[in-house]
């Protein structure tokens, strides 16, 4: 672990601040996988054969480990991977206290922002209808064509420019380790910090916000719109349709029309969303601090905080149907469903009411 922030600070930082100086707005890439921290014996075996560790202690253990000192027991497999993906990233990411627990229940105690995955085994309460689902082989909701689902298709192995090393052609940008209120409002996504081994610090639902740099459109959206591609386009295109000034879409905006911003309170009501101590994400545009603390803030519809796919979903599902948030205005506990008012019956209809009602006043 110490040899791994070593080579972060000597082959990262300086590469990142020579590309900040130049372009100031821009984000970093991936935190790990990427740059220096791309360890390639964390996935791949030359030999598929290791008589002892980097070091000198013997044998190597078959228990998946950072830093390469690890072997699993089947083998060889193609590319020279110690398991076949899926597999491979589990052995970390599912049930470890090194790495985030990516799948079902977690194995660490902290809100994920991107929720729980699930897998074509669907043990409950993460059943295949909760979210993305491992290993599925289907044609992707507003999709075109068939694909079956692994890590890969959403992360990018070898790192990439954008936030948790996501896919897709526009990178999602972001900083770390910012003061919150003066915080670089040009990039997509304010990551409270990234330090190796502190998992909350780096990855709960708290540790991130979004900012909306362009006002017409959000890279986060774009990205999930890779593979849902009727979901997500501009007012008045396709798959929205609508009109920025008397509403009337198709499918449920998710970039460009702001909170409120239609005769406020006939569509949308920026006084809804004030009124809650417990709030959905949104972005903020790139004028306007929202969500120093998550409840905290007035805010008008001339400041544009704009709901977006993660304002509904965990990207990787939960154990609510679709992966949906059910987050009540005054809630108790927020968990990663979301949580609910105290009093209130917890069903389905009370939980996808109360995600509404985060915005809308037509429940009354
Ligand atoms: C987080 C795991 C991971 C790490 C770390 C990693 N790789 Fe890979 N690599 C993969 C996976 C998974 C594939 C196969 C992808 C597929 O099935 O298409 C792959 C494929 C490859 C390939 C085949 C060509 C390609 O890009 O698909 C090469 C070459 C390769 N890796 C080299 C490296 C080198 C060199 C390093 C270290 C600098 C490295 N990898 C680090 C996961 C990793
Ligand atoms: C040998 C263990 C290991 C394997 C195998 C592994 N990871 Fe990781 N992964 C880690 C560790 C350690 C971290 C950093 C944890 C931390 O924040 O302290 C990490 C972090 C990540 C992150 C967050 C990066 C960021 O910028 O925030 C992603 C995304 C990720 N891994 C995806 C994958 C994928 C996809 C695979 C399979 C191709 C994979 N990992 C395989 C150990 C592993
Ligand atoms: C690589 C393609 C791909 C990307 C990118 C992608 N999805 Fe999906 N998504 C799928 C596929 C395939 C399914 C259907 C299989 C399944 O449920 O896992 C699906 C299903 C879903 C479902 C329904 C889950 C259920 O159990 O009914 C939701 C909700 C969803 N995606 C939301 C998102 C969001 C939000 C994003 C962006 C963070 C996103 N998707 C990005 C491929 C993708
Ligand atoms: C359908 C796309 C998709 C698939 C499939 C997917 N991820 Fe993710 N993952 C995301 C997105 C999007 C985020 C960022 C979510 C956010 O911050 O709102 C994310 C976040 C993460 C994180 C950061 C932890 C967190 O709670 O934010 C890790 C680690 C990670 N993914 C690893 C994996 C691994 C390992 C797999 C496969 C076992 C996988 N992901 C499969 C889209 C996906
Ligand atoms: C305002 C809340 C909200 C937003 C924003 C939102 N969704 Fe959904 N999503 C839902 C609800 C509710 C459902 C359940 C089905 C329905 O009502 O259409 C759903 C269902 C889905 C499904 C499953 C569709 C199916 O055929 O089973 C996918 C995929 C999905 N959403 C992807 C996305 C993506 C991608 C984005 C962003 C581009 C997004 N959602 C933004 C609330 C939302
Ligand atoms: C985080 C805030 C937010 C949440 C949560 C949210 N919405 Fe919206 N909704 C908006 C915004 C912003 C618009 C677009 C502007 C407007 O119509 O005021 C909108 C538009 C709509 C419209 C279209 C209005 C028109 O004029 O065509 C409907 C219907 C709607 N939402 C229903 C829902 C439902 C149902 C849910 C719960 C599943 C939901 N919304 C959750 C913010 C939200």
């Amino acid at each position: 672990m110490a040899r791994h922030k070593k080579l972060f600070l000597v082959l990262v930082l300086p590469a990142s601040l020579g590309f900040l100086a130049i372009l100031p707005w821009a984000g970093s890439s991936g935190e790990y996988h990427v740059g220096g921290t791309l360890v390639c014996y964390d996935c791949h075996t030359i030999h598929f054969s290791q008589a002892h560790q980097w070091g000198s202690s013997n044998p190597v253990s078959t228990l998946p480990a950072p830093g390469g000192n690890w072997l699993p027991t089947s083998g060889p497999n193609t590319h020279l991977l110690k398991a076949p993906p899926n597999t491979l990233c589990l052995a970390c990411h599912d049930g470890q206290n090194f790495a985030p627990d990516v799948l079902g229940p977690n194995a660490n105690s902290y809100v994920r922002q991107a929720g729980a995955l699930n897998d074509t085994v669907g043990t409950a309460p993460y059943e295949t209808w909760k979210g993305h689902t491992l290993d599925m082989t289907a044609t992707p909701p507003g999709g075109v064509s068939t694909i079956t689902l692994t890590c890969l298709q959403c992360h990018n192995k070898h790192g990439s420019a954008s936030y948790r090393n996501l896919t897709g052609a526009i990178p999602v940008t972001y900083t770390k380790g910012e003061q919150y209120a003066s915080r670089t409002k040009t990039v997509d996504v304010w990551l409270k910090q990234w330090n190796q081994g502190d998992l909350p610090g780096n990855y709960a639902y708290d540790s991130v916000r979004f900012n909306e740099p362009n006002p017409i459109n959000g890279a986060y959206a774009d990205f999930c719109q890779g593979c849902h591609v009727a979901f997500h386009g501009p007012v008045g295109g396709n798959a929205i349709g609508g009109n920025l000034g008397t509403g009337g879409f198709l499918r449920h905006p998710n970039a460009q029309v702001n909170i409120g911003a239609i005769n406020d309170g006939a569509h949308s009501s920026i006084a809804q969303y004030n009124a809650g101590t417990t709030r959905v994400h949104v972005m903020s545009n790139s004028s306007t601090d929202y969500l120093a603390n998550p409840g905290n803030g007035t805010f008008t519809a001339g400041d544009g905080l704009t709901p977006t796919c993660f304002s509904c979903h965990k990207a990787h599902g939960n154990a609510n149907p679709f992966g949906l948030i059910f987050l009540g205005q005054n809630a108790a506990v927020v968990t990663e469903e979301g949580g609910y008012n105290a009093g209130q019956t917890h069903d389905v209809g009370t939980g996808l009411r109360n995600l509404c009602v985060q915005c809308h006043t037509q429940a009354n």
